[in-house]
């Protein structure tokens, strides 16, 4: 398994690569669920490519750009585990050199709701390192996950938008055995937060129960019963809602037969720590 640290490098590696290549982009700290898009990955290509980057643009001025955890060699040894066959992990400096004139990526009508709201500028900055990352690399397929369920959104209306090459493939989202999403920011939990964090994934929980099994079609009910599972596990909630598949947008009433499913979105703080979940209902 080759690595790149510079776009010139990375681009030399991938032009002589032979075949379909899938690619996986991910901020490292790597857990089981990076490992399964790198799997799903491999049934979609002949070679797969993963990228390495704790992209300072998409962090806001208060968040935990600095802090979040870079355990480099543990990575690349996850990466050479799931017979990856190259990994790009490039500086700053190299993704962003000094003298660059920065260029504004955004789908204003994602941009500013619900994540976008909480962290302002955060998708303008995924859609650039996003785009970026697509031109260097060049794949066939890229492999994001569900749990970043706004991320997906965001990047496929980028690549429809922009015509952009490249098929989106979107993977199940990775759970522990309580049902809590994995994270690599899961790390930074306190014993009892980790407790009370499966409070997201019993709440999404309920909204399913609530929609596939009593068939409530009033969104409201079903937000403030998130709302409330979330409060009895000790989640603080940021929101909890219920909208619509693709364009993100509020739903008059629930009825998944016509938007094709709705989405279930919730977002919620322990202690300091801010994480976010997301179940696709109705989808039979
Ligand atoms: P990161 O948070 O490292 O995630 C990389 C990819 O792994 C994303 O597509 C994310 O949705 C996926 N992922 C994270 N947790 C998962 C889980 N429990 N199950 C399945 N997939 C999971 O998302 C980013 O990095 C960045 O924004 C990036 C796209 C790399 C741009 O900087």
């Amino acid at each position: 398994m080759w690595t790149a640290d510079n776009v010139d490098d990375m681009m030399g590696n991938r032009r002589a690569l032979e075949g379909r290549v899938a690619f996986v982009p991910t901020m490292g700290a790597l857990h089981a669920g990076h490992v399964s898009l790198m799997q799903a990955a491999k049934q979609l290509a002949d070679h797969v490519l993963v990228s390495i980057f704790v992209n300072p643009t998409q962090f806001g001025p208060s968040e935990d750009f600095t802090r979040y955890p870079r355990p480099i060699e543990r990575d690349l040894e996850a990466c050479r585990a799931a017979g990856v066959a190259g990994v790009f992990n490039p500086t700053v400096e190299a993704m962003y050199p000094a003298d660059l004139l920065p260029c504004d990526v955004t789908i204003p009508a994602l941009a500013t709701i619900l994540e976008g709201a909480a962290r302002p500028g955060h998708f303008a900055g995924v859609c650039r390192v996003v785009a970026k990352l697509f031109n260097i690399v060049q794949p066939d397929v890229a492999c994001f996950g569900q749990k970043d369920y706004q991320q997906c959104r965001v990047i496929q209306a980028m690549v429809d938008d922009l015509a952009f090459p490249i098929r989106i493939a979107e993977l199940a989202t990775v759970r522990e055995s309580d049902g809590l999403a994995m994270s690599s920011r899961n790390a930074y939990l306190t014993a009892e937060e980790r407790r009370h964090a499966v409070g997201l994934y019993k709440a999404l929980s309920a909204a399913k129960s609530l929609v596939e099994t009593e068939g409530e079609t009033n969104p409201a009910a079903v937000e403030s019963a998130m709302r409330q599972v979330m409060v009895s596990h000790h989640v603080e909630p940021a929101y909890a809602v219920l909208r619509h598949p693709r364009t993100l947008a509020e739903l008059d009433a629930i009825n998944p037969a016509v938007t094709g499913g709705v989405v279930a979105l919730a977002a919620g703080k322990l202690g300091a720590v801010r994480l976010i979940d997301n179940m696709v209902l109705g989808r039979g």
